[in-house]
């Protein structure tokens, strides 16, 4: 494939073109917007700038990369485009459009792809005549610095779609994951347990934010704890994706939002950008203080977060989401996760975190609590992950 055609210029939009025209790829980007484009324009200059300062990449081929991106102000200047990567505002009607109107543009044999985190790829693929061509391509934030790319086949894609999507995106030097077109597909399914336990953990007032930190730093070897993550992430955006996992599962009590979580969001508190949430920000500097855990307490934090954590895997490849070294790979790759979670769970052991799950339902009679039908099944077999 030659060229690429990138659409929505903005963090997501921007990031992609970079990649591709780092891999040699012609790059049209567009925006509707004049002003998007030139702020595009403007980071990528200043990013491939300071690659060269910091003596990553040479002169000339920062010049080159940046030649190769063209910044284009109508949709019709991607008709020779061999696969276009669609990276708009997240909303269907207006992603099926976009779809549908770029089929009047393209070439027959161009592929579709979105870069959705939360709509249904086969919903957006139904907008075209030709739904074949469609496929979910998910980078992450930001993304060419993050490795994973989830590869979402929407129901209609053909096989070639799919293979060639693929293979295009792992010659830029991604890690591709392949997921069922389902809410969250793997990383933001499987990871909602550790933003949303934790929380549940402070809600309760079993535990403070810098206690839980702490422990599943220290004990778990994660790189950030979870009210570190949330306040970097921004409350306004991981609270946005919880709440759009937990209403496409139904209202499923075990994604439920926090109100802990929301009243941030409502009292402007969004986490690092704004100077405050879960934590204190002075010059961009997490005010927090290293804290003493008791043994007991830290057995609650690790136990109740890693147990959720691993029953949602466990649960993601039971519904067949994914195969069980994708997920690993999904979340120890993609998100820097210290060990695969299927696998963690075979070191904790399956029946520990049944015990676990079924200790709190005990105590909660919610279905939050309720064990993967998978998890009790491989314990009765006496069956271990990957064995
Ligand atoms: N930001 C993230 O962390 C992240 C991660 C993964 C996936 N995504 C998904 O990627 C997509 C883009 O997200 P983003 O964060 O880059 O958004 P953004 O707001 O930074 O950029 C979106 C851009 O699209 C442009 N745009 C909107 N409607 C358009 C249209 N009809 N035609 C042309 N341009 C249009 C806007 O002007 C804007 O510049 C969304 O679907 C989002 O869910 C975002």
């Amino acid at each position: 494939m030659k060229k690429v055609g990138v659409i929505g210029a903005g963090t997501m939009g921007s990031g992609i073109a970079q990649i591709a025209a780092s891999s040699g790829h012609e790059v049209l980007l567009f925006d509707m917007h004049v002003e998007a484009r030139k702020r595009a324009r403007d980071s990528l200059l200043k990013i491939l700038n300071r690659l060269v300062e910091k003596g990553r990449l040479e002169d000339r081929d920062a010049k080159a990369i940046f030649g190769r991106i063209y910044f284009v102000d109508s949709l019709d200047s991607l008709s020779e485009v061999d696969i276009v990567f669609e990276a708009i505002v997240e909303n269907l009607e207006i992603k099926g459009s976009l779809f549908k109107t770029l089929e009047g543009i393209v070439s027959k044999e161009a592929i579709l792809a979105t870069n959705t985190s939360s709509l249904s790829v086969s919903a957006i693929a139904a907008f075209c005549n030709d739904s074949s061509r469609c496929i979910g391509a998910h980078f992450f934030n930001p993304p060419p610095l993050m490795k994973l790319v989830e590869i979402i086949p929407a129901k209609q894609s053909s096989k070639d779609v799919i293979i060639n999507t693929k293979k295009l995106i792992e010659s830029w030097g991604k890690l591709t994951v392949t997921a069922k077109d389902t809410p969250g597909f793997i990383v933001n399914r499987v990871a909602r347990p550790f933003y949303g336990e934790a929380l549940r953990l402070f809600e309760e007032g079993l535990a403070s934010p810098q206690e839980i930190d702490q422990v599943i730093k220290t004990r778990a070897g994660f790189r950030m704890g979870p009210f570190e993550l949330m306040d970097y992430i921004g409350h306004d955006v991981n609270y946005k994706v919880t709440e759009t996992v937990w209403k496409a599962f139904y209202n499923d009590p075990r994604y439920k939002p926090s109100f802990a979580q929301k009243d941030l969001v409502s009292s402007g508190y969004l986490g690092r950008k704004s100077g405050r949430g879960f934590y204190l920000y002075k010059d961009g500097k997490r005010q927090s203080e290293e804290v003493d855990v008791p043994q007991e307490k830290s057995d609650l934090i690790y136990n109740r977060i890693l147990s959720m954590l691993i029953n949602e895997a466990v649960d993601a490849l039971y519904y067949d989401v994914a195969s069980a070294e994708d997920i690993e790979l999904a979340m120890t790759k993609g998100v820097n996760y210290p060990k695969g979670l299927l696998e963690w769970g075979n070191s904790m052991g399956l029946q520990t975190i049944v015990n676990t799950l079924d200790a709190l339902h005990e105590t909660y009679r919610e279905g939050r609590y309720r064990a993967s039908p998978l998890l009790r099944q491989m314990v009765k077999e006496g069956k271990q992950f990957f064995a």
